[in-house]
């Protein structure tokens, strides 16, 4: 067997199922893997809201089992939130041990799903339509993050069909709080280093560039996100008979509100830009070589023209521009017809996505005092926090993302693009400083998955090509020596 290799490393891969191989197993069970996806999307895992907790934690351990199939020691670990999924393959065969140490990252919680009745199919019951592009899964979570995730779970099956098990040591972390603030994942990262530890990450909960192109993402932006609520009289107050004598928190909080951008669309809080770096000439040459398309990045969302921060391209407003967003806005009287109040106090959440060396704690507090200063005699703020992450950006050049170049191009025939992205993964920067290591941002949805809105899907092409490419992917980094 494999006599004539001469080195080392030749010798360990040549015994390994080959990218083709993996992809014909990948598409042997595709079929099952698609009704599989379908049984995780059935189980309504809502993390901000406590009605779901008991669903929550089913989930959990419905990907606990399928896990322990695949031949992994896993269990839904208990944590002072929602279970962490926490799996672990030592890896197959003699070589296993000298290979890189896998850790991959991905979440089981979801998005609620309201409006509800803007759903074409009740969201928790996943159907399988055709679209333009061929056929779709939409559900709640159908992209973000469950169908990612079982690109995971599926590459690890068909390398457990063909070679009995992975070729590295695997471990998952697969949490149940990334959107509602992943209290959990820092305390229990401390606690689990030991068995959490491993040579690189992967993260599969981010997007392509196109249908046909596969991205790495390797910037993320940070998020500071701030509840404040405006306190003015102690009650509600009939409008007539004090309208125009005292504070109106919600006439003070739209004043504020309206102050935090500048004619030019940035934002005024002082020493917000502090830290924001401009891009190398080299990234922004490269942006611009992509071809992006606003038409199309605004059309899909009906759209003519982009809004934001002047003299600044579209790719640049959301890769590499910080933002301060209103997300909610509330108070006095919501429902219909008309009430002549002046309510007690008046809500605003809003959040700041952040880049570069951004600091989040220094923004949050500026926000703060930001709001007092401008709050007339007798009224008062109450800030509530939902979290403060910095931005994050990962080597381009590290021997794990040519090893995850050469996987994606052995599916899709090119290499994939180096991106950046404008949302926010709050457990990147979290295993950059408590684990040590960089993560890989591999993912495979598109702009108009309408993650974190009704009728979200994942395309069955791009699910297929994500299972295809994680199973390649670990081939190469199977190739590599510790
Ligand atoms: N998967 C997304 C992040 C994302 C969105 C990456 C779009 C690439 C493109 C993730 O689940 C998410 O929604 N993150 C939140 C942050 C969190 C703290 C609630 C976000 O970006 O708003
Ligand atoms: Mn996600
Ligand atoms: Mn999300």
């Amino acid at each position: 067997m494999a006599a004539t290799s001469s080195s080392a490393t030749s010798n360990a891969a040549s015994s390994l199922p080959t990218a083709a191989q993996l992809i014909a197993e990948v598409d042997r069970g595709f079929a099952q893997s698609t009704t599989r996806l379908s049984d995780f999307l059935r189980i309504p895992s809502v993390s901000t809201d406590p009605a779901f907790d008991g669903e929550t934690r089913r989930c959990a351990e419905w990907l606990v089992a399928e896990l322990r199939g695949l031949g992994f020691t896993a269990e839904a670990a208990k944590t002072i939130g929602h279970p962490m999924v926490v799996a672990h393959h030592p890896g197959v065969g003699p070589d296993a041990a000298a290979r890189p140490r896998i850790l991959y990252y991905g979440h089981y919680d979801v998005q609620p799903a309201d409006p509800l009745e803007l759903w074409t199919s009740p969201p928790f019951e996943p159907v399988i339509v055709e679209g333009p592009r061929g056929k779709r899964i939409v559900a709640r979570g159908a992209v973000d993050d469950k169908g990612q995730v079982m690109g995971i779970v599926e590459a690890l099956r068909a390398w457990h069909a063909l070679a009995g098990g992975p070729p590295c040591p695997v471990t998952l972390m697969i949490e149940g709080e990334e959107e509602s603030g992943s209290k959990s994942l820092e305390p229990f990262m401390h606690e689990a280093k030991a068995r959490l530890a491993a040579d690189v990450c992967v993260v599969s909960d981010t997007g392509m560039w196109d249908i046909t192109t596969p991205a790495i993402t390797t910037r993320l932006r940070g998020l500071v996100y701030m509840e404040v609520t405006i306190h003015g009289p102690t009650r509600d107050l009939h409008s007539g008979m004090y309208g125009g004598a005292v504070p109106n928190p919600a006439n003070v909080l739209a004043r504020i509100v309206s102050e935090l951008h500048d004619a030019d669309r940035r934002v005024t809080i002082p020493g917000f830009y502090d830290g924001v770096g401009e891009l190398p000439a080299a990234t922004k040459a490269q942006w611009e070589s992509l071809g992006f398309s606003d038409d199309e990045f605004l059309g899909d969302i009906g759209m003519t023209q982009g809004f934001g921060e002047k003299g600044r391209s579209t790719l640049e407003r959301t890769w590499s521009r910080p933002t301060c967003d209103v997300n909610g806005i509330f108070g006095g009287y919501t429902g219909k017809g008309a009430k002549t109040v002046i309510a007690a106090h008046a809500t605003a959440k809003v959040s700041f996505r952040l880049v570069s060396k951004q600091d989040p704690e220094k923004i949050a507090k500026a926000f703060e005092e930001f709001v007092r200063s401008r709050l007339p005699a007798g009224c008062r703020a109450e800030f509530e926090s939902h979290g403060a992450n910095p931005a994050i950006e990962v080597s381009e050049s590290s021997r794990y993302l040519a090893a995850a170049e050469g996987g994606l191009h052995a599916v899709f025939g090119k290499s994939p693009l180096l991106i950046g992205t404008g949302g926010s993964i709050p457990a990147v920067g979290a295993i950059q400083r408590i684990l040590g290591m960089d993560s890989l941002l591999v993912g495979f949805g598109l702009d108009d998955d309408c993650v974190h809105s009704p009728n979200e899907k994942f395309e069955l092409t791009c699910y297929q090509n994500a299972i295809r490419s994680h199973a390649a992917m670990l081939g190469e980094f199977a190739k590599l020596k510790r």
